[in-house]
């Protein structure tokens, strides 16, 4: 275990059982919650053990817990008006890997030695405010009451006819959907880093050649869905670089 706070195995194990902990009780009162509560050092450390991994050990597995728990973390994450407009492939197939390698430059070490990879498909014409995926989703997910569907689909669609004009072409309504996506993804790798997986967001790959490839495999729907990004889980082989970052008031504005 790489986790950089020393007594690193001691902090996963923690961290997980505090996290299902809080999972069995989510009505935990604010007290509840604050003395499960990961401290700021805690969070730093993981936020400076996380980097681009660029291979991982083959020989070391996440184990099944853990890679549903990092899986949770991207179901938990915050999406536009809650509508969710992800799905995790999680490729396993040495033969499907092989295959995304040839057009995933920026894979071309994490593909055969990640423990997990994981592609983030987003839905397209779905996310449109008049989809039968957006009336389901608010009548049976959110369990909204009919009067408030009305309501809040006619903000809805505002939003995207006219305060985002998202619905101008596909790509631009399928980049929303992907934006979202990356908050997922941010969450998913800082969750890794927490209990000590290692990962690497993929960026690197041609989108229609990877589209199709996933497509040839049965695993994408093109009509419906598209590529967002992927990223590989797994324990480094090697030890990280060193972080590179700008200053604080380089990145920083404030306005008071
Ligand atoms: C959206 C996104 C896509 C990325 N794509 C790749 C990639 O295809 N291959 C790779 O090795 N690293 C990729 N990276 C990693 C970045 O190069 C890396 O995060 C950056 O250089 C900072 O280094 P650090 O993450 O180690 O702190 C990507 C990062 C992001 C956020």
């Amino acid at each position: 275990m790489l986790f950089p706070l020393g007594a690193g195995f001691c902090i996963q194990t923690s961290l997980l059982s505090r996290y299902f902990n809080l999972v069995a009780c989510s009505t935990a009162t604010l007290n509840q919650w604050e003395d499960n509560m990961v401290t700021k050092e805690e969070i730093l450390a993981a936020f400076k053990f996380r980097h681009a991994c660029k291979q991982f050990d083959p020989e070391k597995k996440i184990s099944d817990q853990d890679f549903n728990f990092i899986l949770e973390t991207g179901r938990l994450s915050p999406s536009s008006f809650g509508f969710e407009p992800w799905r995790f492939l999680v490729i396993q197939n040495p033969a499907l890997r092989e295959k995304l390698r040839a057009v995933t430059w920026g894979a071309q070490g994490q593909l055969p030695t990640a423990s997990h990879f994981l592609a983030i498909l987003c839905r397209k014409g779905d996310m449109r405010f008049d989809s039968d995926y957006i009336g389901h989703f608010m009548r049976d997910v959110q369990k909204l009451p009919e009067e408030a569907v009305q309501k809040k689909s006619s903000f809805y669609r505002k939003f995207q006819e006219s305060d985002f004009r998202l619905l101008e072409t596909p790509r631009a309504l399928f980049d929303w959907g992907c934006k979202q996506a990356y908050i997922a993804l941010g969450n998913m790798m800082t969750a890794a880093a927490m209990i000590g997986i290692d990962s690497c967001p993929i960026e690197g790959f041609d989108l229609a050649e990877a589209e199709s490839v996933l497509a040839d495999a049965g695993v994408l729907n093109t009509a419906s869905d598209g590529l967002a990004v992927m990223a590989a889980f797994g324990y480094r082989i090697k030890p990280q670089p060193a972080k590179t970052r700008q200053a604080m008031d380089e990145v920083v504005i404030w306005v008071r």
